[in-house]
């Protein structure tokens, strides 16, 4: 069983399922895909948008009661894709925000064009106050594309999370000779599905998770769709 730590499935809190209907239709894409565990990261923008957090737990609840009624064997666990700003660690400290199933692993990301002196700082500040930053698909990133970027933001306790469908992307006939180099290179931890619907934006981790058995072996692919985000939700 796969374990998605990236995934917009809690419905109207966000840009992710804009319906129960959806909702439900999301937990039998990702059934079908292998997950039998989802971190519900809905998106939280510390300082900008508000975030219903009662909405978001009923709905959490309502649809994981949707999932046992339809024999669905999948768990949900609560969690919140975070962006950094400068009201992040303030979030976290007073429980507005929160990590991975409520743990102190948070998934965060940033806008695409952050200078890395930022992204560095973020990482800091991340890891001195006690967290452990997993930065959601790194992949967007201009300045986190560079090699020694990333493994600077990893020696100070940053994980770096890939989307499925940028693994799946670089199989193409001339794809993305940069995404190979770098699962090739163990610079990528994780990957996970960031879904939002059933269709254009699905669940497709159990593709990406074959995909990467053959090119990295059984081990490496378990250890980034399976172990290590089992571990990140304390599990
Ligand atoms: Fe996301």
């Amino acid at each position: 069983m796969l374990c998605d730590i990236h995934h917009h499935i809690v419905y109207g809190v966000d840009d992710g399922a804009k319906s129960l209907d959806v909702a439900k239709q999301m937990l039998h894409a990702a059934a079908r895909q292998g997950v039998g565990e989802i971190c519900c990261t809905s998106h939280c923008t510390p300082g900008y948008r508000h975030f219903d957090t009662d909405a978001y737990f009923r709905r959490l609840e309502e649809l994981q009661s949707a999932a046992e009624q339809e024999g669905i064997d999948i768990a949900l666990f609560p969690g919140m894709e975070i962006l950094y700003t400068e009201r992040t660690l303030e979030y976290l400290s007073s429980g507005k925000a929160f990590g991975l199933n409520r743990s102190r692993n948070v998934l965060i990301e940033f806008m695409p064009e952050t200078p890395f002196m930022l992204i560095k700082r973020a990482v800091m500040d991340l890891s001195n106050a006690g967290y452990t930053p997993v930065l959601a698909h790194v992949e967007r990133y201009i300045e986190l594309t560079k090699e020694k970027h990333m493994l600077r933001v990893k020696q100070d306790g940053a994980k770096l999370q890939m989307n499925a469908k940028t693994v799946l992307d670089s199989a193409a006939l001339f794809g993305n000779r940069w995404t190979k180099r770098v699962l090739k290179n163990e610079l990528i931890d994780l990957v996970a599905s960031d879904a939002h619907n059933a269709d254009k934006r699905k669940c497709e981790l159990g593709d990406a998770q074959k995909l990467l058995e053959k090119r990295l072996g059984k081990e490496r692919a378990a250890f980034m769709t399976n172990k290590l985000p089992r571990q990140l939700l304390g599990r």
